[in-house]
């Protein structure tokens, strides 16, 4: 075992989650302790991997949709350090790497999503759904019988379906 495997493990080891709230303790977490848990528990959000801009429309949607006020300029980049770095889409062995014209997570199976999914629409569309597996196979089927998508060799549609399971999928849901 080489010595910095070994660091990011006892790195690993280290991390303290306060037994309250499940919450991971790092710089910024008791502002969002604070900010986070008064309307539901902290597994919404630790359940969770989203990179930034994913954890910026979820906090969007929640001001607009679910009640959550205004948040200070500075209050709010600091929840999303915390969220980005403690729940985003990077853990201790791989760095996630985003395709820069996309926007989409680089992944076994990626460029196969590229050529088939984003010919009618952008990425993005993709990107900011968070369903299971099965919901993305009824996303398919409804494309396919309502919206022109064509007919895919199901090899090629299982490896598809394996990428946005795992890379565009919240657990919550
Ligand atoms: C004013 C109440 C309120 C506050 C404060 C609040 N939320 Fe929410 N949040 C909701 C409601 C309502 C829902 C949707 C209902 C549900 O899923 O229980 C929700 C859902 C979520 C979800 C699930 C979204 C999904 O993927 O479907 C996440 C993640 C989340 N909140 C994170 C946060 C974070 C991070 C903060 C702090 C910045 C926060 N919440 C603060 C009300 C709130
Ligand atoms: C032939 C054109 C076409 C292709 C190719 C295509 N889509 Fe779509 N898709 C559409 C249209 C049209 C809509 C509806 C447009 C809208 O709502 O703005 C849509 C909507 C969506 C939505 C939003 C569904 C919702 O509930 O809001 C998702 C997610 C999506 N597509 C994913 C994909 C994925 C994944 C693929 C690749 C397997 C794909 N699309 C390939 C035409 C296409």
């Amino acid at each position: 075992m080489n010595i910095i495997l070994i660091l990011i493990m006892s790195g690993a080891l280290a991390t303290n989650i306060d037994k309250d709230s499940g919450m991971i303790i790092d710089k910024n977490w008791q502002l969002v302790k604070t900010n986070c848990t008064g309307c539901h528990a902290a597994p919404h959000f630790t359940s969770q991997k989203n990179d930034r801009e994913n954890w910026i429309e979820i906090i969007r949607w929640m001001q607009k949709k679910q009640g959550l006020w205004q948040l200070d300029a500075e209050v709010e980049n600091n929840i999303l350090d915390y969220l980005t770095v403690n729940y985003g889409l990077v853990d201790s062995n791989t760095v996630q790497k985003i395709d820069k014209i996309t926007g989409m997570i680089i992944d076994d199976n990626w460029e196969l999503v590229k050529v088939n999914c984003i010919s009618c629409h952008s990425a993005k569309i993709i990107i900011q759904q968070g369903v299971d597996r099965d919901t993305w196979k009824e996303i398919i089927v409804w494309m396919q019988e309502e919206q022109g998508l064509w007919q895919l060799d199901i090899n090629i549609e299982n490896k598809i379906l394996d990428y946005l399971a795992k890379n565009y999928s919240r657990k919550n849901k």
